[in-house]
């Protein structure tokens, strides 16, 4: 022990979450401590659908394009999901991958500037790393956080060194928990888990396989792969099969059998195991082999004191929908423009309260829904019969696919009709991924307006997980909508005229009332607020009319749209001179950022 180290910002974990929130907190020039136990960044893929919401917030700090260089395109991969008898065998049904399901393809497109990526773990967490160090972040691997002790103005966390086999303290302003499923953060803070215990666990077995002679065909993110022909002591008959890289770099999830000892076996069982699955003799290599567990597990809070979790580490769910990563990268997007106001002195620090209040709802629908997305495999093995306990059984149950009887029929309809239900949470979860409501939150401030819509924002969206409502409503998601300038040049999207590090305010023609309110503001509160007048002969001219059908105000009102593209505020029309518009934008800046 010696003198503590000073720093601002601790971070502890630097896998998504933690990786992701030095990345934001770095561009705003906040700079601090990041620390892993780990030797370097992920060393097998684990998350990869990366969605649109976690990419626009990537393309915020200017990190889409780099990133896109180390993702595949979705659209490569056509199908996401399929279920057969083998790698190399039957097929038994197949569904598109997310935006290319034509009945939806369009809802995507409209959605977001951004595409949905394959990006693995392993490739991700590089990038952010990088970026985060060479915008002032200092990351210490094989670093592991003891414990800790907060003051009234700072944070002691000891920490220890594994490689120096010492242990040293760090005194910060705010420490982040980003230590994933097995928090010893979230220990030390005692802080309630809610849902259930996990009761399933599972090996993945990373591998390199070249099966293009198999997929070129048939292309596939996932396959579920059933095997009702097997009887084995230690192995489910079900394994689901990733693609890490086309096509060679595989993930192989097996669900032990039931009562199997909860351990690794040897990689020869493994390798005999993956042969079956693969379906022929195809050459195969294993990599890496790790534990893991299905939970259904949330935080009853996010925050104690000047302790913000975030990620695995407030959330623990199955992979199902893919959401696991783009949840903790969207934590952190939350948090990070928060704690750069409050360390700027731009906010006071009861702004950073709001965190947990925005984010833990979301982080309890994103467990139970992916644990409910999950579930919805189960009636397929029940109609496939592979509940049944007897080889014989099971592939009686099976044939019934293929007979020509009513039963046959039957068992058809309920198939396709087990598949789509599959699909429906598993693939089209446009809504879960953009439909987040910070409308009770603190740091929003509720439509001033006369006129403000009674209404629910999301009165007849008839699934909220899988369909986007777009509005300016305060508290919900700005939507994206392509803009031009009066003169020849690129269009540009409302998000990316929202965002990097500033407040924007949206307003028209007649509103030029909040322009001047938001210049004197500005500069008043030491807040940067950008303006943004969209109309003929304004700023960005709106010539597909996206923006007058979706902006929810008249032309001279105005949408305030917070660092994060979340809206924190609207007023249908300008009914005043600048003085009237200052008060009123003041007091609104001054809720958002708790200053009062
Ligand atoms: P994560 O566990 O990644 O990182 C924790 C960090 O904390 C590590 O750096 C670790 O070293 C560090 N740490 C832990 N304890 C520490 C201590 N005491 N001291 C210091 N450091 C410590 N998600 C998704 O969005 N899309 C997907 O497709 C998938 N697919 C998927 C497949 C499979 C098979 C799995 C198991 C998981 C997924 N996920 C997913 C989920 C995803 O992997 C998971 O949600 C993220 O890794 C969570 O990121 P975190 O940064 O919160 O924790």
């Amino acid at each position: 022990h010696g003198q503590p180290i000073e720093t601002d910002v601790l971070i502890i974990g630097a896998g998504p979450a933690g990786a992701s929130l030095a990345s934001f907190l770095a561009s705003y020039g906040v700079k601090g401590i990041m620390v892993s136990r780990d030797s370097t960044s992920a060393e097998t893929p684990r998350a990869h659908i990366t969605n649109m919401a976690t990419f626009e917030c990537f393309r915020d700090i200017g990190l889409e394009d780099i990133l896109r260089n180390v993702s595949t395109p979705i659209d490569e991969t056509d199908h996401l999901l399929r279920w057969c008898l083998s790698m190399a065998g039957r097929e038994l049904a197949r569904r598109y991958t997310l935006q290319l399901t034509p009945q939806r393809a369009g809802e995507y497109k409209i959605a977001s500037p951004c595409e949905h990526m394959d990006l693995p773990q392993t490739r991700l967490e590089p990038e952010l790393v990088r970026y985060a160090t060479l915008n002032g972040f200092q990351v210490r691997w094989d670093t592991e956080f003891r414990t800790m002790e907060q003051g009234d103005s700072r944070v002691t966390v000891d920490l220890f060194d594994k490689v120096t086999q010492q242990i040293f303290s760090v005194s910060t302003k705010y420490v982040f928990g980003a230590d994933g499923a097995g928090s010893r953060v979230m220990r030390h803070l005692q802080v309630p888990m809610e849902g259930f215990p996990s009761t399933q666990w599972a090996v993945n077995v990373f591998l390199k396989a070249d099966l293009s002679h198999l997929m070129k065909s048939r292309p596939s993110v996932l396959s579920w792969v059933l095997q009702p022909h097997r009887d084995h002591a230690d192995f489910n008959m079900v394994c689901v099969v990733r693609m890490v890289k086309q096509w060679d770099e595989w993930v192989f999830s097996f669900l032990p059998a039931p009562g199997a000892k909860e351990e690794l076996l040897s990689k020869e069982q493994y390798l005999e195991e993956i042969q079956h699955v693969i379906g022929d003799d195809t050459p195969v290599e294993i990599t890496h082999m790790s534990r893991w567990r299905i939970n259904e597990a949330y935080a009853a809070h996010f925050s104690v004191g000047r302790v913000f979790c975030l990620g695995d580490a407030v959330h623990r769910h199955p992979p199902a929908m893919g959401l696991g990563s783009n949840t903790s990268v969207q934590d952190s997007y939350n948090l990070a423009w928060k704690v750069a106001y409050v360390l700027q002195n731009k906010a006071n620090p009861r702004l950073l309260d709001s965190y947990s209040l925005e984010r833990q709802p979301v982080g309890k629908h994103m467990v139970t829904r992916t644990n409910e997305a999950l579930r919805r495999h189960v009636p397929i093995f029940e109609i496939l019969g592979l509940v049944s306990p007897s080889v014989p059984e099971r592939l009686e149950a099976l044939s019934l696919l293929s007979a020509n009887s009513k039963t046959g029929e039957q068992r058809r309809t309920d198939f396709q009709a087990a598949a789509d239900a599959c699909v429906e949470t598993e693939l089209n979860g446009l809504g879960i991924e953009f439909n987040q409501d910070y409308s009770n939150s603190p740091a929003i401030c509720a439509d001033t307006s006369d006129s403000a819509p009674a209404k629910p924002a999301l009165e007849g969206n008839p699934d909220p997980v899988r369909f986007q409502t777009r509005t300016t409503i305060p508290g919900w998601r700005f939507p994206h909508v392509w803009l031009n300038k009066a003169v020849p040049g690129k269009e540009i999207s409302t998000i990316d005229l929202a965002g990097k590090g500033k407040f924007a305010l949206f307003t028209g023609i007649g509103g030029g009332v909040w322009k001047e309110a938001a210049a004197k503001l500005s500069t008043d509160l030491n807040v940067p607020i950008r303006t943004i007048s969209v109309g003929y002969g304004q700023d960005y001219e709106d010539l597909y009319g996206d923006w007058a059908r979706i902006r929810g105000v008249d032309s001279s009102g105005a949408v305030l749209v917070r660092p994060d593209n979340f809206v924190a505020w609207r007023h249908g029309k300008a009914e005043g001179d600048e003085i009237w518009a200052t008060e009123k934008l003041n007091l609104v800046m001054r809720k958002v950022l708790a200053l009062d």
